[in-house]
């Protein structure tokens, strides 16, 4: 079967390719724009795998859609591709409305334009995945139930309400025109070939440079951590076995305050790469302004995962947490090529200069 999966030259599609690349015969075609985000440094292994086809180009071009379509004839569609920064939707919207809710649009209009032209047979297979997130749901209070997949969407930046649009989106092309879609919502995946705009690979690279840690406001926060090669895991779990129409929520089970994240991460480095002064990396951290509307807590119920699909993770956080550390501490060629990107424009105008 061939696949088309969507923003896969970023964090988790770039991880998903690997591993269905590892663990399935499938034939895969990504479709990306190659924004900031998007690193073809990520696939790098597979440029010469008959398996594996790269198409340049955004989800928002309708013709490109179609030509795809025709050119690929898929079984499927894995849409990881968008904007996923909450910072830069603060800043700019925008582009999240535009490849989130405007994106996803044409790429469901151009998959039931396609799926209508198969027969029963290949009609009942196909299967359209949409990639989405727990911030849909909005914030917890401390004793709240972890978010089900029955919670009322809440969405508080423009990043998870672009998010959350696109899930009514997706809903309603299942409803209206039976498209066998299948929804996931998930909680905060670290690992790999992350952005260095996200908490964890940004605290590693940033530790390793001297430089201070921002931890905003007092740290508090929660987040649900996923080892990114467990959501793709879950994704091929729902990609064959969930119900289409289903929503499946996805997390791991591990809820951690933003210090304690930090703190962990520090721990590993002062042991895996120590100061030559002698000094822990916890030294570094410091307490900045606070993101506008942060969320306090995320927590997610994966009992339907579970217990319907088969799923749970493999790494638990401390597991995932030290294989993070050491990759990037292993990969020094690939975190040199990012930073010395747009990543490093993004950073002083979001941050300032004194922080670089
Ligand atoms: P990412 O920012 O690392 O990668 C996004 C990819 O999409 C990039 O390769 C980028 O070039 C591409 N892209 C952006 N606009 C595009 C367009 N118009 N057309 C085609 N490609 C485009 O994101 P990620 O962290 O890998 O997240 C992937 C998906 O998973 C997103 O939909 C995100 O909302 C969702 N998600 C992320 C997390 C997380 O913790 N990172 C958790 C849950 C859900
Ligand atoms: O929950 C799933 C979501 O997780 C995904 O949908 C998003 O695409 C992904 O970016 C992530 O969103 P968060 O906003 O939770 O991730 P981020 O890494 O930006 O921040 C994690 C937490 O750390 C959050 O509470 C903000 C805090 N933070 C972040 C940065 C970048 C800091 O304290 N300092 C920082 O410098």
């Amino acid at each position: 079967m061939t696949i088309l999966i969507t923003g896969a030259a970023g964090f988790i599609g770039s991880n998903c390719i690997h591993f269905l690349h590892q663990t399935t015969n499938y034939s895969m075609v990504n479709l990306d724009a190659l924004t900031y985000a998007g690193n073809p440094d990520n696939l790098i292994a597979l440029q010469n795998s008959p398996r594996y086809t790269f198409v340049h180009g955004s989800i928002l071009d309708q013709e490109l859609l179609t030509q795809v379509f025709q050119q690929h004839k898929p079984g499927a569609v894995i849409h990881f591709a968008a904007e996923s920064h909450v910072d830069r939707s603060i800043h700019d919207p925008e582009a999240f409305i535009q490849t989130n809710f405007v994106g996803t649009f044409r790429l469901l209009e151009a998959t039931r334009s396609y799926w209508n032209s198969l027969d029963k047979e290949a009609k009942d297979q196909f299967r359209f995945l949409h990639v989405s997130t727990d911030e849909v749901y909005g914030t917890l209070g401390p004793t709240d139930p972890p978010f089900s997949e029955t919670t009322p969407y809440a969405p508080n930046s423009p990043y998870a309400a672009s998010k959350a649009s696109s899930d009514h989106l997706v809903r309603s092309y299942h409803e209206t025109y039976c498209l066998p879609t299948l929804t996931t919502n998930c909680s905060n995946n670290y690992g790999p070939y992350q952005f260095p705009e996200k908490l964890i690979p940004l605290v590693i690279h940033r530790a390793l440079d001297g430089k201070p840690l921002p931890i905003y406001g007092d740290g508090q926060q929660i987040r649900d951590w996923l080892y990114v090669e467990d959501h793709c895991s879950a994704i091929y779990q729902v990609l064959n076995k969930g119900a289409p129409g289903q929503v499946y929520n996805i997390g791991g089970w591990n809820e951690q305050t933003n210090l304690s994240v930090v703190h962990t991460i520090c721990d590993l480095l002062d042991s895996l790469s120590p100061k030559a002064d002698g000094t822990s990396y916890r030294t570094q951290i410091t307490f900045v302004t606070d993101r506008p509307g942060h969320d306090r807590r995320y927590a997610i119920n994966s009992q339907k995962i579970h217990t319907q699909l088969g799923w749970k993770p493999k790494e638990t956080f401390t597991t995932g947490l030290e294989k993070t550390v050491r990759w990037y501490l292993d990969n020094t060629t690939w975190v040199k090529r990012v930073t010395s990107g747009a990543y490093r424009n993004w950073i002083s105008s979001h941050y300032g200069d004194s922080r670089e």
